[in-house]
Formats: structure tokens, C-alpha cells, sequence
């Protein structure tokens, strides 16, 4: 791989301030300053330090973000805040949401730049479960319950596929569904002539915020997480 390749994907810079930042003697390969960035490297095995720290090549970064309401799920807004802006730095360049949730819905959203299994996750062939807690404007009916189970007629082609739902005890609801529908929560509670006041997203698929982190913050999957969640 290229030098310079090599220092914007691992976040240095674009391909010109990287040329620069070589040229002015601030990357080392192996120990020793290089000035060319258009030199070819070994990603696997050559150590590459930038302003005398090691930059390590990871070709795919996956990070838990605990979303806080108000800020929109996006990789680029010219008004609004997206969940990107609380990500800094990116530990890699084009990264992404994996789905959406909405500008008032808080919780679990992961980030990375693994587009392959994004799709798999986003696929409903692939049936990964997301949990939601949802705070309604009237209490949730025992047959309100039995209906969103079974699936509702939210305006789509086709009802809602089966999905999981049970009461807590503060009365809030948990819905477990696999699909990814638009505003589908929203819709489901609608189609039982309810009101989503609140939502929050407590687990996707394996991943859930149990061992944090904080609204608002957000930290890189463990090892475990990561072999859990990969789809091959
Ligand atoms: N369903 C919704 O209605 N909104 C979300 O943000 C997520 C799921």
C-alpha cells in the first residue's frame, strides 16, 4: 500500500495534507523520517509513526454510540448536529450509521466503516433483533400487546412481521422487532391508536448499553462484541 493511502485511511489527513505533513519530516517508517508519501509500505509489518506516535492500520472500526435525543442520525447536515460531530476524532475516515434512529430517539446506534456488514445487519433476511423501550402517551392493552406481536398494518404493502412485545414494570413498553421499517415503532403504536412520547433503543442484536457508555458518548466494540456481531 501506498504511504499516503495508508495515512488517510488511518485519519491523518487528506491525500494533500498528508504529502505535506511527510514532506515537513513528520511521519518515520521503520525509524527513519521519510519525505516521499507516494512511497509503498507494508501495512502488516512496517511500523509507521506519525509526529513520533504509531499509527496503526485497522481496516474496519465499529463504534457504540448512546445517542442522545436531538441530534440527527446523518454523516453530514448543514444545520442540525449529526451523531458523526459527537464521534472526534474518527479513528477512520468514511464512516457511517448503521440505520437510523430519529432525531428525538435516544440510545444504542453503532458506527463504522464496514459497509458489507452493514447491509447485512440492515437485511430483515438476517433477522437481528433491536429492542426497543417505548414510553406511550395511554397505557398498553393486553390485546394492544397480542396485536403488535402478531403484526399491525402500519400503511406498508404489508403488516408488520411478528415481533416481540411484553410490559415493564414501570409501564413502559418493550418491543423487540427485526425489521427496520420507517419510523417503524412509531407507526406500530399508532396502528394501536397510541402515541410514542419517548424511545429508546437498549440493545442491537448482541451489542446493548449495559456496560455503557453514557448518553451522549460512545467507545469502540470489544473483541468479543465484534466476533459476535460479524456476519459472514
Ligand atoms: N422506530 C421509530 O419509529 N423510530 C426510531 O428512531 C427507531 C425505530
Amino acid at each position: 500500500m501506498r504511504l499516503d493511502k495508508f495515512l488517510c485511511d488511518c485519519n491523518i489527513g487528506t491525500r494533500s495534507q498528508v504529502k505535506d505533513l511527510v514532506k515537513k519530516g513528520m511521519v518515520q517508517v521503520n525509524g527513519t523520517v521519510v519525505k516521499k508519501s507516494d512511497i509503498a509500505i507494508n501495512e502488516d509489518t512496517d511500523i509507521i509513526e506519525f509526529k513520533g506516535e504509531r499509527v496503526s492500520y485497522r481496516k474496519y472500526v465499529y463504534i457504540l454510540l448512546n445517542k442522545p435525543a436531538g441530534i440527527i442520525t446523518a454523516t453530514e447536515d448543514k444545520r442540525a448536529n449529526t451523531v458523526m460531530d459527537l464521534i472526534k476524532p474518527l479513528p477512520v475516515k468514511d464512516m457511517f450509521p448503521v440505520g437510523r434512529l430519529d432525531k428525538d430517539t435516544t440510545g444504542l446506534l453503532l458506527i463504522t466503516n464496514d459497509g458489507d456488514l452493514t447491509h447485512k445487519l440492515l437485511s430483515p433476511k438476517y433477522h437481528v433483533d433491536k429492542t426497543y423501550i417505548v414510553t406511550t402517551a395511554k397505557p398498553v392493552s393486553q390485546s394492544d400487546i397480542e396485536a403488535l406481536c402478531k403484526g399491525v398494518d402500519i400503511g406498508d404493502d404489508k403488516p408488520t412481521l411478528p415481533a416481540k412485545a411484553s410490559l415493564l414494570p414501570d409501564g413502559t413498553l418493550e418491543l423487540i422487532i427485526h425489521e427496520g421499517r420507517y419510523h417503524q415503532v412509531k407507526r406500530m403504536l399508532e396502528a394501536v391508536d397510541n402515541e410514542v412520547t419517548a424511545l429508546h433503543r437498549s440493545s442491537f442484536g448482541p451489542l446493548n448499553l449495559e456496560n455503557g457508555p453514557e448518553s451522549g458518548c460512545w467507545r469502540e466494540l470489544t473483541q468479543d462484541e465484534i466476533s459476535k456481531i460479524i456476519i459472514r
